[in-house]
C-alpha cells in the first residue's frame, strides 16, 4: 500500500503518461494538439477534485501528525463537537445517527482493552478507526501502548475526522462555487470519492475473502447495491442515506426510513367460504436487500381477535423476513430477505371470521434481533468484560423493536 505522503494531489498521472507516451511517436502538429488536450484534462480533473480512493481508507487511519499552526485552536481539534461549532447542522444530524454511537455498550461490554488486542483491533477498523482512537498499536514486535490514545475521541466512534481528516487536511465533496481556501484552516481538498458508494464500502462490505456463511458474505451491502438497478440510475448510498448531503445515516432503526423503502399492500379475498388475506411487501426503495444484514429480523403476523379484543387461539400465523444465522455464526438457518424490487408474499387463510371478530395483520421490526440473542447468551455464559455494559446493551436491543404496519379487517370491510 502506498503511503499518504507519496501521493500526488491530482488524479491525472496515469491518463497523462499514457497519452504522452503515444504522443512522442507522432508528428509535431499532433503533439501540440495532444499537449493542449492533456492540459485541458489536467484542469478538468483539478477543478473537479482529487482521486483519493486508492489510499483514503487505509486503517487504522495514520496519525494526523502535527497540526499546521495557522489552523488556530478550533482547527486542530479532532473532536466532533469542535467541528460542530462551525458545521452546526452536520454535527446535529451526525450526533443523532448510529455513527456517533459506534462505540456503544454492546461493543465495549465485549472487549477488554489489552487482553486480546488483535481481536479488538479487528473491530475498531470499522467502529473507531483513527490511530488516535487505538489503545494499543500493532507494531512489528507485537503490541505497544499508544501514547497518543484519546479515550474521549474513541467514544465518539465513527466521527467527522474518520471520514474527513487525513494528515490534518480536510477532505470533502466538490462544491462548485464554495471557497476552497478559507481563512479558517487553509482550505479543504475536494474529491468526488465522497459522492460515490465506494466511499461507504470499506465498512459496509466485507472483502471477497471475508467472513461468510453458506457461501455468502456476512456484510455484502455494496455488492447488493452494485447488482441492483440503482447504479444505472445514478442513485448512490448517499442519495438515500445522506439526502442533500445531510448527515442522517438512517437505516433499519428508523421506522420512517424503512416505510419509505417499502410498499405494503393487503388484499382481502373470499373464495368458496374460505377467507384469505394476502399481505405483500415490495422492496420498492431499498438500495440493497431488505434488510441487508443478518442482525435485524422482520416478522409478519396475522391473527383473529374476538369482540373483546382477545386473540383467538390457534388463529395466529407468523413468517419472518431476514437472514437468520446461528449465534456462533456457523450456520445459516434461513434467508428470506427481499432483493431490490422483489416481493414477499404472506398468505393467510382462515375459515369464516365471526360477526364481531376482526382479522389483524401486523409487521414488526426487530433491528437488533441477532444482538439481542447474542447478549442474552453472553450474559448467561458470563462472556463479557463488563456485566453492567452488557446488561445495558441487552436493554437497548429490547427497546429498539417497533410496529411498522398494522391493519384490522372486520367482516363489514369484506363486502
Ligand atoms: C472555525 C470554523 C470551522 C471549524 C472549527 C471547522 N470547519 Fe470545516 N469548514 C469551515 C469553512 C469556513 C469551510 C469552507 C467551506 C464553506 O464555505 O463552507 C469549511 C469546509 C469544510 C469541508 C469541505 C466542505 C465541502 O464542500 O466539501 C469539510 C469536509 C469540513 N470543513 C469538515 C470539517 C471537520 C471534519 C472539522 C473538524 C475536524 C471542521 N470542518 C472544523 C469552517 C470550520
Ligand atoms: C461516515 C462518514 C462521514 C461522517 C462520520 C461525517 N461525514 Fe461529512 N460527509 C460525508 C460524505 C460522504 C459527504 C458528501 C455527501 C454527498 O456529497 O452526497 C459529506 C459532506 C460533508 C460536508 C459538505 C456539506 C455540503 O453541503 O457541501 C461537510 C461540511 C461535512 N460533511 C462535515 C462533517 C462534519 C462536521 C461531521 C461530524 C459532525 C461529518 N461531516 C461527519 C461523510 C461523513
Ligand atoms: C469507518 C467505517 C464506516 C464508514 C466509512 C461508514 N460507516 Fe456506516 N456504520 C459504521 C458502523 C460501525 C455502524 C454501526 C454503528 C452502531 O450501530 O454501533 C454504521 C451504521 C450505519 C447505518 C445505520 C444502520 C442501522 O442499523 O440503522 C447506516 C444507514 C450507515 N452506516 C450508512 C453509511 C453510509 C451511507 C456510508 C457512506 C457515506 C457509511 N455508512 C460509511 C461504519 C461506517
Ligand atoms: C467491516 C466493518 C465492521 C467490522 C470489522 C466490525 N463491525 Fe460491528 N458493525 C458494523 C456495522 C456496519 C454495524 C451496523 C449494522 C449491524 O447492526 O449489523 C455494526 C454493528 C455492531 C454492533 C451492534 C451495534 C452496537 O454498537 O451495539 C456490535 C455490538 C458490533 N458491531 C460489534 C462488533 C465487534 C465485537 C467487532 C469485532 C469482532 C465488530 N463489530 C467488527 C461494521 C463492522
Ligand atoms: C434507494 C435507496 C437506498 C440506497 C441506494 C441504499 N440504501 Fe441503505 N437503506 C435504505 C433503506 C430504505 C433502508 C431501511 C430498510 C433496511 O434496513 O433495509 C436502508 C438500510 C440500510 C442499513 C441498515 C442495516 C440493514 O440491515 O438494513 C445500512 C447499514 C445501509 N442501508 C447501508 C447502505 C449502503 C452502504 C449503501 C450503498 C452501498 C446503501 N445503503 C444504499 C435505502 C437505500
Amino acid at each position: 500500500m502506498r503511503s499518504e505522503e507519496s501521493l500526488p494531489a491530482i488524479a491525472i498521472p496515469l491518463s497523462m503518461t499514457v497519452t504522452v507516451g503515444v504522443a512522442k511517436r507522432m508528428p509535431a502538429v499532433f503533439y501540440a494538439v495532444f499537449s493542449v488536450l492533456c492540459l485541458l484534462l489536467y484542469f478538468a480533473t483539478t477543478a473537479y477534485g482529487a482521486d483519493i480512493s486508492g489510499w483514503y481508507w487505509k486503517r487504522p487511519v495514520p496519525f494526523q501528525g502535527i497540526s499546521p499552526e495557522w489552523y488556530g485552536n478550533l482547527g486542530i481539534s479532532l473532536y466532533p463537537e469542535d467541528c460542530g461549532k462551525c458545521h452546526v447542522s452536520q454535527y446535529r444530524e451526525w450526533r443523532d445517527s448510529l455513527h456517533s454511537m459506534a462505540i456503544g455498550p454492546g461493543i465495549k461490554g465485549q472487549l477488554a482493552p489489552y487482553s486480546d488486542p488483535s481481536f479488538a483491533g479487528s473491530c475498531y477498523i470499522c467502529h473507531a478507526p483513527l490511530s488516535e482512537q487505538q489503545e494499543v498499536l500493532d507494531i512489528a514486535e507485537g503490541y505497544a501502548k499508544n501514547l497518543q490514545f484519546d479515550e474521549r475521541l474513541k467514544a465518539s466512534g465513527v466521527n467527522c475526522a474518520v471520514c474527513h481528516l487525513r494528515g490534518y487536511k480536510k477532505y470533502g465533496p466538490p462544491s462548485p462555487g464554495r471557497l476552497q481556501k478559507s481563512s479558517v484552516y487553509g482550505g479543504f481538498i475536494p474529491s468526488p470519492f465522497f459522492e460515490s458508494s465506494g466511499f461507504c464500502a470499506p465498512c459496509h462490505q466485507f472483502p471477497e475473502d471475508g467472513n461468510a456463511i453458506n457461501g455468502k458474505l456476512l456484510e455484502n451491502t455494496y455488492i447488493e447495491w452494485l447488482e441492483s438497478p440503482y447504479p444505472a440510475m445514478g442513485v448512490t448510498c448517499q442519495s438515500c442515506h445522506m439526502p442533500e448531503r445531510r448527515h442522517y445515516f438512517r437505516g433499519i432503526h428508523d421506522p420512517g426510513m424503512v416505510s419509505r423503502g417499502l410498499e405494503i399492500v393487503v388484499k382481502r379475498m373470499k373464495i368458496r367460504g374460505v377467507s384469505s388475506a394476502v399481505l405483500t411487501i415490495k422492496n420498492s426503495g431499498v438500495g440493497h436487500y431488505f434488510p441487508t444484514y443478518v442482525t435485524p429480523l422482520v416478522t409478519v403476523r396475522a391473527f383473529v381477535v374476538n369482540r373483546e379484543g382477545v386473540e383467538e387461539e390457534g388463529s395466529r400465523k407468523e413468517e419472518h423476513i431476514g437472514r437468520i444465522v446461528t449465534l456462533d455464526l456457523s450456520r445459516e438457518l434461513a434467508d428470506t430477505r427481499i432483493p431490490p424490487r422483489g416481493e414477499f408474499i404472506f398468505d393467510y387463510k382462515i375459515e369464516d371470521v365471526g360477526v364481531d371478530a376482526k382479522l389483524v395483520m401486523e409487521v414488526w421490526v426487530y433491528p437488533d434481533e441477532f444482538y439481542n440473542r447474542f447478549f442474552k447468551a453472553a450474559l448467561e455464559a458470563e462472556y463479557f468484560t463488563s456485566e453492567k455494559e452488557m446488561k445495558e446493551a441487552l436493554e437497548e436491543t429490547e427497546k429498539s423493536k417497533y410496529l411498522l404496519f398494522r391493519k384490522e379487517i372486520s367482516r363489514v370491510d369484506e363486502k
